[in-house]
């Protein structure tokens, strides 16, 4: 068995580490990075201290337009194809990347594998719902997180291939929580004690990049009556340098984007997560701390039903008010993502389906 990876963006990292280590202890991975992130503390640190190996083929796509980085990303990943020829194409989630590895290959007549598949957030604005829902429609054996995923594949007619096997970023949490314990330092520098801070993350496009919704969250954080901590994306910084707002709160401590185990140990030790990611959404249902999404609507709707999340939109009463307000209690709350061995669950099927 020979399977192209194609990873390029930080949650693919961390999704690709529990399943290369799965693939190769199975047959032969040829791991492509696109470079659709390249900063050290988006892309190499993953690599370092989670053991990813060195990508066979590195892209050095970088930053462009969609179009632009999309159609770089095909061209180089049909060279790649073309040379190694292998049995299938792997893929995961719903950024460009995503879409370039899946389309290379559907062309190529390479089936593909796509894990994360029938997410859906019925947004068609955001360009991940565009990704997923092109990638689902192209792939040979579609891994799903839960069953709504499958019945949103369902309702699109599509039923054959679709295993669910749980999330593979429950396999890298759980893998990698023991290391954190030990390794992870990020808190030892910031003036916060354990259990009283929020965690936020934020750098969705449909929030940085509309002025309105980015000015809101940045007046609800500039307001924040508790200490939080801020990991800042680089479209984020960015994208606020652009539009004249700043941090101005005090209390609020913005740091670099920082390694996968000293986010596992801020996630752990926070009050509250208040965060536009998808990955951060499942990690504080993981952690059982209350997370609270600046987003309209979200994919990982078990998370909400299940009360531990809390949808508030880019609005700032709403998310002071959440931040004031929100509580879970976790001891119903059942474990909803798998059993944390997805990965081999996955390489499995790929391998008796060739
Ligand atoms: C991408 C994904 C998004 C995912 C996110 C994970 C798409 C369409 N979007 O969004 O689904 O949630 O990754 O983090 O694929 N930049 C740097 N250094 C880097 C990377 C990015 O400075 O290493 C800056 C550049 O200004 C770039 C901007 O961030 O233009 C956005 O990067 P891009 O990869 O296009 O999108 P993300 O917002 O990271
Ligand atoms: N993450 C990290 N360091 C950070 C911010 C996030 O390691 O400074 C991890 C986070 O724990 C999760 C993943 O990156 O595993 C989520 O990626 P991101 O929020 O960029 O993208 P999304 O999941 O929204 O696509």
């Amino acid at each position: 068995m020979k399977v192209v990876t194609v990873v390029g963006a930080r949650p693919q990292f961390i999704k690709a580490a529990p399943v290369s280590r799965a693939l190769r202890a199975e047959g032969k991975e040829i791991l492509v990075h696109t470079g659709q992130h390249y900063d050290k503390s988006m892309s190499d640190v993953f690599f370092e201290e989670l053991e990813i190996p060195i990508p066979e083929y590195h892209l050095h796509v970088g930053s462009l337009s969609h179009g632009a980085q999309t159609g770089e990303m095909l061209r180089k990943v049909e060279e790649v194809l073309l040379a190694e020829k292998p049995d299938a194409l792997l893929v995961y989630g719903d950024t460009n990347s995503t879409i370039a590895g899946a389309l290379a290959a559907a062309k190529l007549h390479i089936p593909v594998a796509h894990v994360e598949a029938g997410l859906r957030s019925f947004n068609r604005r955001m360009p991940e719902e565009v990704n997923r829902v092109m990638t689902d429609h192209i792939s040979k054996w579609l891994f799903c997180p839960t069953g709504t995923a499958v019945n949103h594949l369902a309702k699109e007619g599509i039923t054959d291939g679709v295993h669910v096997v749980g999330d593979v970023m429950l396999d890298a949490f759980n893998y990698n929580t023991q290391l954190a314990e030990g390794k992870a330092h990020v808190l030892r520098d910031l003036p916060v004690q354990a259990k009283s801070y929020v965690l936020i993350t934020l750098h969705r496009a449909e929030n940085t990049d509309d002025p309105n919704r980015l000015k809101a969250i940045v007046n609800a954080i500039n307001q924040l009556p508790i200490p939080a901590i801020l990991p800042l994306h680089p479209r984020t910084v960015s994208k606020l340098k652009e539009s004249g707002l700043s941090i101005t709160n005090d209390n609020v401590h913005v740091i670099n984007p920082v390694g996968y185990l000293d986010m596992i140990q801020l996630e752990f030790q926070a009050k509250l997560i208040l965060t536009d990611s998808g990955g951060v959404q499942k990690e504080a249902f993981f952690a059982q701390v209350p997370c609270i999404t600046m987003r309209d609507e979200t994919e990982w709707t078990e998370t909400v039903s299940y009360g531990a999340n809390k949808l508030v939109g880019a609005n700032t009463d709403l998310i002071l008010q959440a931040v004031s307000e929100f509580k879970v209690d976790f001891s119903n709350i059942p474990s909803v993502f798998g059993d944390g061995r997805t990965a081999e669950k996955l390489v499995e099927i790929i391998k008796r389906g060739l």
